[in-house]
């Protein structure tokens, strides 16, 4: 028997059992992917990876909202149920508008990030590292403050650790050396939880964690918005109710597959030769 829901219409199975869309500005979201498929397995996932016009973390507000909208309409034609927007950057800058105009549940990476750090904490001092954009949005430090006013949240930018994660330098003396240098100020600022605020750095988790010295709970967003996640589906009465499908996982990249696939391959559990480009300009 079909379930009724609150509004007392039936569930459509149909809906249901559509795929999540997620999305970035490229490979990073892929991260978020990661975390999702770990923890709600049976969820069919559409993914866009924006690699022909990352990175996002310089552009500006007005950019970001306008390539966001045009990845939304995309994969509304893939008839996705739920939207996650995985990019820090795009979360920050244009999941509240985007929100707004949407008929779908969306949710982003930074409010979990956020909400996580808040409750780590012991000594209400927080870091928070992302791209230039999100750190200055604010919007990390104004969510930790809403919820703790007395907390004290310090942002830096770390523009290049992207490029070091896309150039596969996970574990070089370059990245080190970087990290040695963006971290040197949070260091000085005795915080005991540092939020990854960016796709790719949950990748530099070692680096970073080596660099910060085991005092400080490392938050990876991804993984708190993969919980959010699994309980927007359940209040929405969406979540997958389905036989298990063969072809769960799609990608769909604005740029080459080829350099797509192999870092995608790196890091995800499943395999991504049949991702598709698709020219996002015309959405
Ligand atoms: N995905 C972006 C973010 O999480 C990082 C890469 C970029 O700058 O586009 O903010």
């Amino acid at each position: 028997m079909q379930a009724l829901s609150e509004n007392g219409r039936l569930d459509a199975p149909a809906e249901r059992n559509a795929p999540i869309g997620v999305f970035d500005s490229g490979v990073g979201g892929l991260t978020v992917v990661r975390e999702i498929m770990r923890q709600i397995p049976e969820e069919p996932i559409v993914y866009f990876g924006d690699t022909a016009r990352v990175p996002y973390g310089g552009k500006s507000r007005e950019t970001i909202l306008r390539y966001s909208r045009q990845i939304i309409r995309f994969l509304k034609t893939q008839h996705v149920k739920a939207i996650v927007v995985a990019c820090n950057t795009a979360s920050a800058f244009a999941l509240e508008e985007i929100r707004q105009e949407l008929d779908l549940p969306i949710i982003g990476v930074v409010l979990p990030g956020a909400r996580v750090a808040g409750e780590v904490t012991k000594n209400g001092r927080i870091g928070v590292i992302g791209t230039k954009g999100t750190i200055h949005s604010g919007l990390y430090r104004e969510v930790i403050l809403n919820e703790h006013p007395t907390y004290e949240v310090f942002g830096k930018a770390c523009p290049l650790f992207a490029p070091l994660v896309e150039e596969h330098l996970l574990d070089d003396s370059v990245t080190f050396e970087m990290a040695r240098r963006y971290l040197k100020e949070l260091q000085e600022c005795d915080i005991d939880t540092l939020v990854l605020g960016c796709t790719h750095y949950p990748l530099l988790r070692s680096t970073i964690g080596q660099v910060m010295g085991d005092k400080v709970t490392l938050v990876n967003p991804a993984y708190e918005t993969a919980i959010e996640l699994r309980q927007l589906l359940r209040d929405h009465r969406l979540s997958f109710a389905g036989e298990p499908l063969r072809e769960k996982y799609q990608f769909f990249v604005s740029d080459d597959p080829a350099t797509f696939r192999e870092f995608a391959d790196t890091i995800l559990p499943c395999p991504t030769d049949r991702t598709r480009q698709i020219c996002i300009d015309g959405f």
